[in-house]
């Protein structure tokens, strides 16, 4: 009997985590290979998904902190001895002014911080050098391309030989344990399909411009070295995460898609979005598309360090379900709002820089959707040491006295949002060039 009901459970745990999300993803055909991979990325998606979840909000408070010091005591020295390098936050201060940046790419590996700390990416794996543009052919890219690249099983150290413009025919579907690097080279995703990250674990995409992002039909794609699939329309996310797990995006500059610049849906978790530049676009970041996959609550990101430029209407982010830190961003006149959601999620947004635009109408930064009064003020949303411009407002809820417990004892603020200009100053693609500090 006991036997019998955990097979049922699993029988539906299978279906749930399996059936339902790759459907909804447009897997024409639910083969084998992507069951077991839906299945594998539930079991990481538990593994990752942190009970304790401040103490890595904390962790990153911490090393804000303490570069904050160091930088008052050495900003001097800083700027006379390097020139063009400034490090304005602890994820940059890991690698940027180090002049071997380019002999020792793999180091990047190391300098998340937030949700997506155990990100290693392509870490440990070989470097494959993108030395073609071109992605002419869905079922099998020639060796040379990204697409080719993305769909080995290995890990790889993705870098790019030369400037660039790829126009992906297919959304770019990639598997774990890669390094996309842009370090070196202008890289431009555009004009086409975006990234698919789909129940997989640790990718790092670095340092590139994603934008003008549409819808494709679908068809036949390769999406491992030993495996092809039927996928039907792709919705025209720059990047989409799909249940997966350990995922760092760093220094990307994004505009222009069909529906959001970044996505992450379906029990994705363990995510940092860090260093971004975003604009042009109305819907900037979903974290949790579906009002009744109650999994999302297991979805916990990291929001920091990046610039929300004009000409954005909403999601910066908007969050169903699951926890968002929300850490020393530039907001500059969202059109509609910037911090949305619905389903209860929580939101801890400190140090943030608000700069509402004129029109009266948009001066909140929050916005809670599909939700009575009552069970909106019963949400945790909480804003510390946020700045706020031109009538710029956050609507507060939750208990108060409801203590988001800390694992350390003498947890220390994150930098406020007076310095957040500065913090963000480089936010988007950097322009790098090996043997100089980036
Ligand atoms: C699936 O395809 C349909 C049309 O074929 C499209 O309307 C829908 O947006 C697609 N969904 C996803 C998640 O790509
Ligand atoms: C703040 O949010 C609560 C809950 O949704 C709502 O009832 C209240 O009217 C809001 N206050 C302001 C000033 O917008």
């Amino acid at each position: 009997m006991q036997m019998e009901l955990t097979k049922l459970r699993l029988f539906f745990l299978f279906s749930f985590a399996a059936l339902i999300p790759c459907l909804s993803a447009n897997i024409s055909e639910v083969d084998e290979v992507w069951r077991r991979r839906a299945e594998e990325a539930m079991q990481t998606t538990e593994q990752y998904y942190d009970p304790n979840p401040v103490a890595i909000a904390s962790h990153l408070n911490m090393k804000v902190q303490d570069l904050s010091k160091q930088t008052a005591a050495r900003r001097g020295l800083l700027n006379a001895e390097s020139g063009q390098c400034e490090a304005t936050n602890p994820i940059d201060n890991c690698w940027r002014c180090k002049e071997n940046w380019a002999e020792n790419r793999q180091a990047l590996a190391g300098c998340a911080l937030g949700f997506g700390i155990k990100a290693t990416g392509g870490k440990g794996g070989k470097i494959y050098e993108v030395t073609d543009p071109s992605d002419n052919d869905m079922e099998n890219p020639k060796v040379g391309t990204l697409r080719h690249a993305v769909i080995q099983k290995e890990p790889l150290w993705i870098i790019f030989a030369k400037d660039m413009n790829i126009k992906l025919q297919q959304e770019l579907i990639v598997q774990g344990k890669k390094t996309i690097d842009g370090r070196g080279a202008n890289v431009h995703i555009a004009n086409g399909a975006g990234f698919m990250l789909q129940f997989v674990q640790n990718v790092i995409i670095h340092g590139i411009h994603i934008h003008n992002i549409s819808p494709r039909s679908g068809g036949m794609i390769r999406d491992s070295v030993d495996h092809v699939g039927k996928r039907g329309q792709s919705d025209g996310d720059a990047v989409s995460i799909f249940g997966s797990s350990n995922i760092w995006l760093d220094h990307l500059t994004l505009s222009q898609a069909h529906d959001g610049l970044i996505d992450a849906i379906q029990a994705s978790t363990a995510i940092t979005i860090s260093n971004c530049h975003f604009s042009n676009h109305d819907k900037a970041i979903l974290l949790g598309a579906s009002d009744t996959f109650t999994e999302d609550k297991k979805m916990q990101v990291t929001v920091a360090f990046n610039r929300f430029d004009k000409g954005l209407v909403q999601r910066m982010p908007c969050v169903r379900f699951g926890f968002a830190h929300v850490v020393n961003n530039d907001y500059n006149q969202w059109e509609m709002y910037a911090i949305g959601g619905l389903k209860g999620p929580t939101i801890l947004s400190q140090g943030n820089r608000f700069f509402a635009s004129d029109n009266q109408n948009t001066k909140e930064v929050t916005k809670r959707m599909n939700c009575s009064p009552e069970e909106g003020k019963s949400w945790i949303w909480r804003s510390e040491g946020d700045v706020f411009l031109n009538g710029a407002y956050f609507n507060s809820s939750g208990d108060p006295k409801k203590q988001i417990e800390y694992q350390m004892d003498d947890v220390i603020k994150p930098k406020p949002g007076t310095e957040v200009e500065r913090i963000t100053k480089f936010a988007g693609a950097l322009v790098c060039k090996p043997g100089q500090k980036c």
